[in-house]
């Protein structure tokens, strides 16, 4: 062995004890700094609000900080494909929606795969949807509203959050359902579209139960229906929009989050049991449950009741949105 290659192999020792190391310390120091969570809309919606609320909670338990980042734009995509490219060292995760098994369907360039490119932590919250407009829009009810919106039309601003966000797939089968066309306004996050729904800026939208409550609760939007097939709990006053003849139209929202692939076991299970924890504080769940949403059964709180059901809703979209025929590049 000549001096180079008697050099050399030192090298490869020290790399291999050095990378050894770095595991063991992977595994019994995780975490040792702050971790991200993305997510993939404005600060201040419902997306938001959920990682803010289970980020505080886990930080407590890791013992770091968890750390919301906003990441939006293109109904959540920009996010995602950030979190397929990110470093998977096991200090970014991502929290999304249905998005995740709607974005195949509908961009025909994904520069991701949502079934391959990343590793499953677990199902998170499911969350109605409601169907509100500005406090003052003339019609008071469902049928007052499908009448006002067949005579007055593409004069109508309805706010959603981009293509892949919710509130647009809520907002395309409700506008197919009905038979009208509106004029739609993409915003980065219902959160911003809610305050331009406050100010009188746009007319309607169509968002998760978590982002609406409080402001359906104070009266300063107007209520026309939920999304589930029975009404809820928390606004037991206020009636389906299937029980007011968008007959079968139901929709309700699943969370998920997800990973770089390749992120350390280590990792996932530490954190997966500190997000399982959370979901399991009773603070967590009153506050959760007030703001209309549940906690999926335990079976889907773990990495294959998350993959099993985007692979399940991922073909389960592909129909419906073939047929509401709503595509980008
Ligand atoms: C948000 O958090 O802003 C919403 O979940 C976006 C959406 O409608 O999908």
């Amino acid at each position: 062995m000549n001096v180079f290659s008697k050099a050399t192999a030192r090298l490869m020792g020290a790399t291999a004890l050095l990378a050894l190391s770095s595991l063991s310390a992977t595994a019994q120091t995780y975490p040792n700094k702050a971790i991200t969570l993305v997510v993939p809309f404005a600060a201040g919606g419902p997306t938001d609000l959920v990682a803010r609320l289970l980020g505080a909670t886990m930080t407590r338990s890791l013992g770091q900080p968890v750390v919301v980042e906003n990441r939006a734009g293109a109904g959540g995509t920009v996010a995602t494909n950030y979190i397929a490219k990110a470093a998977p060292d096991g200090y970014t995760f991502l929290i999304h929606h249905n998005g995740m098994a709607t974005a195949p369907s509908l961009y025909r360039k994904l520069p991701f795969n949502p079934l391959t490119d990343f590793e499953y932590v677990s199902q998170v919250i499911d969350v109605p949807m409601t169907l509100i407009g500005r406090k003052d829009l003339p019609p008071n009810d469902f049928k007052e509203l499908v009448a006002y919106l067949r005579a007055n039309g593409n004069k109508i601003n309805l706010a959603h959050a981009g293509l892949g966000a919710v509130s647009h797939l809520c907002s395309v089968l409700f506008r197919q359902a009905i038979g009208v066309e509106l004029t739609t306004i993409p915003f980065s996050g219902t959160g911003p579209a809610m305050n331009a729904l406050l100010g009188g800026q746009v007319d309607l939208m169509c968002d998760q139960t978590t982002g609406t409550t409080p402001q359906i609760k104070a009266g300063n939007v107007k209520l026309y229906g939920v999304t589930t097939s029975a009404r809820l709990k928390t606004m037991p006053e206020a009636p389906t929009l299937a029980e007011q003849g968008l007959t079968g139209f139901q929709m309700v929202v699943w969370h998920g989050v997800y990973a770089p692939k390749g992120t350390p076991k280590v990792a996932l299970d530490r954190f997966g049991a500190a997000l399982t924890a959370a979901l399991k504080d009773p603070s967590v769940v009153t506050k959760l449950n007030e703001l209309g949403s549940v906690i999926p059964p335990d079976d889907k709180l773990t990495p294959a009741g998350l993959q099993t059901w985007l692979q399940q809703e991922t073909q389960r979209y592909a129909p419906v949105i073939k047929a509401a025929g709503q595509f980008a590049d």
